[in-house]
């Protein structure tokens, strides 16, 4: 097939392949993006006339758009999503499996023909400041405009990225398709999409195939596809053979810069699960009490994070733009991520207003009522009245806003900087409603990472399924592990021993929860903008201006180390967060042992030792 590439457009291996995907899935046309605003406009005015689009008011909004989904097309499809390695130990006891030919072999038929009726968009992105060493670009394929749009605004996406390929460099070929063709003269629907869903990964190839599905993560394939699961793949593999380069890390991990009031700067990395506040934490505006304290935005979801010659770990954002969750973002939560979303926004599964703006649940904190009338995410008519008596949600709860990072007025100044940010804390945090102080730092990398690996959260409405279910989420990477989990665990390891043996300081790692409740039922730490507190206790304890206190679990701060000018939090609240209740640790390293029995094969025996040294603690 002809896929009329453009003349810039010089290398043969990726005209091959658009020629043979093209061939398989049988568009009607082939269209190549450039990235400019022009097409932008043009394939968001198309999406309007199909109907998927709705123009918001451009008075109240300027050009930006709302898509309601299918109701069965809302977030990740975690039991649909596939890592095809050779072998199935490289894909773990966390991951679905097939072998690669069986996965060939099953999604052929399902592609054969799948775009019939639609125009295959062939997206150029890069995952990272094109040029950036630590960056990687790929290749999307997709039936999808509204991917396309998506893609110009969550990655470098335009044709400057075929001068990064070249006549023969390498990129990530991502194919994706809503597994719903057109016959002749069918009309289309609002938002195509099928009941069969497959989202599928070729570590050894670096392939990634996505049938079925137009939302987020399943759909965005530089997102979670590429920039965790293939990326993490990536990152270790630097690390193998005799060179002893450490390799690097592809984390669910927000970036954010923190200065003091003497301007000295710190760079902080955070793993927290899908949807459990690293948007927040991440355009966090410091409280009163933090006169002269700044907090900048390098990312808000995705860290690689890659050592340097001087023996620090460095960080970019591989995104350029926010896929958030709107539900509960309002100007007291979080005022940054508001501001952001003035103008230029694609809005996904939210509420419609009779003005033509947009309206989710959280935003009557700030207009102190609730709308007298919406159109809800599904198109039905919505009134607190409904509302109280179905209970039904005005937007879904996994909503989200498509922007550019650009227009966050916290941006760091670094955010787009080739070489990164040198990290001085990793933060790891679940939502969990018990048990989990609400800091503790580690005494040691092994123990750090023994933290981050035996992290619990309750799940969220960002993945299909069960809701507040407590879960192990190592790392917050459960669901975008691209490899064995044991195995990344080790590469965490290794990666600490080289460098502290190249003489390097490590990165602090602490251990976070904003989200223990009281017996009422509600959180007792306030949580966003005061979350700034703990924040700078990290940061006394790295200039060791915090003493702490030691307990069995690590080192947490004394009530007096915390700053609480303009918070009214008492001792007795600061303990009802920070108490460690032996029995329920009991029984949480039971849950431990069940995760270590489940990752037995290649688990590294520093995390049983460290198990057994905390239970002793415990019994003591
Ligand atoms: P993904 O984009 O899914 O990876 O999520 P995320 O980690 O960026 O989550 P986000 O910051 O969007 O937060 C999602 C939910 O957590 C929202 O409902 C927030 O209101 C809530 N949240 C965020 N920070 C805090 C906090 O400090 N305390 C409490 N109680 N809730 C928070
Ligand atoms: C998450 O679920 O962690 C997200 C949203 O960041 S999605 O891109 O849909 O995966
Ligand atoms: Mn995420």
């Amino acid at each position: 097939m002809n896929v009329n590439a453009p003349a810039y457009v010089k290398n043969p291996k990726l005209v091959a392949w658009v020629a043979e995907m093209a061939a398989l899935c049988k568009p009607d046309t082939v269209y190549w993006c450039d990235g400019s605003q022009e097409e932008y406009d043009r394939l968001c005015q198309q999406l309007v006339d199909a109907g998927t689009f709705t123009k918001l008011n451009a008075a109240k909004r300027p050009n930006s758009f709302l898509a309601c989904s299918d109701p069965s097309d809302v977030a990740r499809v975690e039991d649909r999503t596939y890592i095809c390695s050779e072998k199935k130990e490289n894909a773990g006891p966390t991951n679905n499996w097939m072998a690669p030919a069986e996965m060939r072999a099953t999604l052929n038929p399902l592609f054969d023909g799948c775009m019939k009726g639609r125009t295959m968009y062939v997206v150029p992105f890069s995952m990272g400041p094109m040029g950036s060493h630590i960056a990687h670009v790929g290749i999307e394929l997709s039936d999808s405009a509204y991917v396309a749009v998506n893609q110009r605004i969550m990655t470098r996406m335009g044709k400057a990225v075929f001068d990064v390929i070249g006549t023969d460099g390498a990129f990530v070929p991502c194919v994706h398709t809503v597994g719903a063709p057109l016959a002749a003269g069918q009309a289309d629907v609002k938002w195509p999409c099928s009941k069969t869903k497959y989202i599928v990964h070729f570590p050894e190839t670096r392939e990634i195939w996505s049938y079925g599905s137009g939302y987020g993560g399943n759909a965005l394939l530089g997102k979670k596809c590429f920039a965790l699961r293939i990326a993490s793949n990536m990152g270790r593999a630097a690390s193998e053979g005799p060179s002893g380069n450490p390799g690097w890390l592809a984390e669910h991990m927000l970036i954010l810069g923190v200065t003091n009031p003497q301007g000295k700067k710190y760079h902080v990395a955070a793993a927290f699960p899908s949807a459990c506040g690293k948007t927040n934490f991440s355009m966090l505006v410091p409280p009163e009490g933090f006169d002269g304290w700044k907090v900048t935005t390098i990312g808000d979801d995705i860290a690689w994070i890659k050592p340097n010659a001087d023996g620090k770990l460095y960080a970019i954002n591989p995104e350029a733009g926010y896929f958030g969750v709107a539900p509960g973002t309002n100007f007291h939560t979080n005022p940054n991520c508001m501001a952001s979303l003035d103008k230029d926004v694609i809005f996904t599964n939210v509420a419609l207003t009779d003005d033509g703006d947009v309206w989710w649940e959280g935003m009557e904190k700030d207009t102190g009522k609730l709308p007298d009338h919406l159109i809800d995410w599904q198109g039905k008519d919505w009134t607190p009245a409904i509302a109280k008596e179905t209970g039904a949600k005005a937007a879904h709860p996994n909503a989200r806003f498509t922007v550019a990072a650009t227009n966050n007025p916290a941006l760091d100044s670094q955010w787009d900087d080739a070489n990164g940010v040198a990290i001085d804390a990793f933060i790891f945090g679940g939502r969990r409603s018990t048990t989990v102080p609400l800091v503790t730092e580690a005494r040691s990398w092994t123990e750090g990472v023994y933290m981050a690996a035996t992290m619990g959260s309750e799940t969220t409405a960002a993945a299909a399924g069960q809701q507040g279910v407590v879960r192990r989420d190592p790392f917050a990477m459960l669901p975008f592990m691209g490899y064995n989990m044991s195995d990344y665990f080790q590469h965490w390891l290794d990666m600490g021993d080289k460098l502290a043996t190249a003489g390097a300081k490590l990165p602090s790692i602490y251990c976070v929860n904003w989200f223990r409740k009281g017996e009422d039922g509600k959180f007792v730490w306030p949580g966003y903008g005061e979350n700034m507190r703990v924040l700078k206790w990290m940061i006394d304890r790295i200039e060791g201006q915090a003493q702490g206190a030691e307990n069995v679990f690590g080192v947490s701060p004394t009530y007096d180390e915390i700053n609480w000018t303009g918070l009214n939090f008492t001792a007795d609240q600061f303990k009802t967060v920070t108490s460690i209740d032996k029995a329920a640790w009991v029984d949480e390293l039971k849950l431990h042992e069940e995760l270590f029995t489940q990752l037995a094969y290649h688990l590294p025996v520093e995390m049983t030792a460290t198990k057994v040294a905390l239970a002793a603690r415990l019994e003591a």
